[in-house]
Formats: structure tokens, sequence, C-alpha cells
């Protein structure tokens, strides 16, 4: 039975609704498990994230899906405290194998966002993980419409200003990245 870890930070929730729609998407797959976890900032004490249970489920499952705001054109000071803490783990490499996939939210159109997705491809690679894409066309430029921002490489959604819903085609977009780590986990489990 795959399973699923999502592991985000989000401020002021719209990361979060991203990370429910990747969520949807992985429960989807008959007989995946999902586990969520949102950082916050009691977690971080002293510039260093510190969750040892969290961590411990994080090496148990069979993929790893990371989420970000984008800040200044690269993720969150308050993810990358939980991946500097994960260094821990690089020290064995005991997430090599692992699947493992990115999404991101930012209030620009662009907003510097592939960095941040890149940045944290670069992370997955330092782990020996194996990185999964969205593997979906754009279906559309409209809000509504599927990967409508023209992203590769993860998921990425857009809002603007004041605007609480994270658009239509970007939570499609989640689910699908979702529904795709927990298919391609499927077949890498029962491959193994
Ligand atoms: C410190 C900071 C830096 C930001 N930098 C960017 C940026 O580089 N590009 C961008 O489009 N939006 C930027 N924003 C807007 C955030 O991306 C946006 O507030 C965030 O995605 C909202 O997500 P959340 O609701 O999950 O917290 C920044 C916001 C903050 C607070």
């Amino acid at each position: 039975m795959p399973s699923v870890s999502i592991i985000y930070f989000s401020a002021q929730g719209h990361t979060h609704q991203l990370a429910e729609a990747v969520a949807e998407g992985a429960k989807s797959v008959a007989g995946t498990t999902v586990e969520m976890h949102r950082i916050v900032g009691s977690e971080i004490i002293e510039g260093r994230w510190k969750n040892p249970a969290v961590l411990a489920k994080l090496s148990s499952a069979d993929a790893i899906i990371f989420g970000t705001p984008t800040y200044m054109g690269g993720y969150s000071a308050q993810l990358k405290a939980f991946i500097d803490a994960a260094s821990e783990v690089w020290m064995k490499l005991g997430w090599k194998d692992k699947l493992a996939a990115a999404f991101t939210h930012s209030q620009g159109l662009s907003g510097d966002k592939l960095n941040t997705l890149a940045s944290l491809w670069v992370n997955a690679m330092q782990h020996g993980m194996v990185w999964v894409g969205l593997g979906e066309l754009v279906e559309g430029t409209a809000p509504e419409k599927v990967n409508c921002i023209g992203s590769y490489g993860g998921a990425m959604a857009q809002t603007d200003w004041g605007q609480e819903k994270i658009n239509d085609g970007d939570r499609k977009t989640g689910v699908i990245l979702g529904k795709r780590v927990a298919e391609t986990a499927a077949r890498w489990v029962k491959g193994k």
C-alpha cells in the first residue's frame, strides 16, 4: 500500500488550499495512505525546525511532496528550516529512492516560482530521491484551466492580492499532481 506524505508551510492559507488539493488527488488512488503536515512557527526553535514524530513519519513514506509559498523568489524560511533539519536524514541518505514532488503558490503570476520548484528539486536530488513532475499540458491560460501557469516541474498556483480562494484551475492542477505521485508510488512499491 503506497504512502504519500505532504509537508508544507502556509501563512495565509493559499498554499494550504493547494496542499489539500494535492492530498485529494493522492487519496483518489485506491489504497494510498496520505499524511499531511503543515509546518508551524512553534516547531522552529532558535531557527531550527524540530518535530521528531513528523520526521519519523516522513521516513516511512514512499513519496514526500513539499509545498511552500514563494518568498523573495524562493521557498519560505519556514520550509527551509525543515529542509535544513532533514539534513540529519541526508547524512545516512535515509530518503534515497523515495519519490519527491513539489508545489508552490505566489501572488505574482510568475513571482519567480520556478526558482522555488528548482530549489526543491535540488534538495530532492541531494537526498537521492526520484522526482515526479506534473505530466500535464496547459489546458488554457484562463484561471479555471488546468496548469494555466504552464509549470511542468510541479504544481504552481497564483492568487491576486486580497483573493481568498485559490483559482479552480490551480486547484485542479494540485489534484493532478497528487494523483500522479500516488499512481507513481503504487508502481514504485510494486516494483520493489
Ligand atoms: C516575505 C514575502 C516574500 C514574498 N515574495 C514573493 C515573491 O517573490 N513572488 C511573489 O509572487 N509573491 C511573493 N510574496 C507573496 C506570497 O507568495 C504570498 O503571500 C503567498 O504565496 C501566500 O501564500 P499562503 O497564503 O500560503 O501564505 C511574498 C510574500 C512574503 C510575505
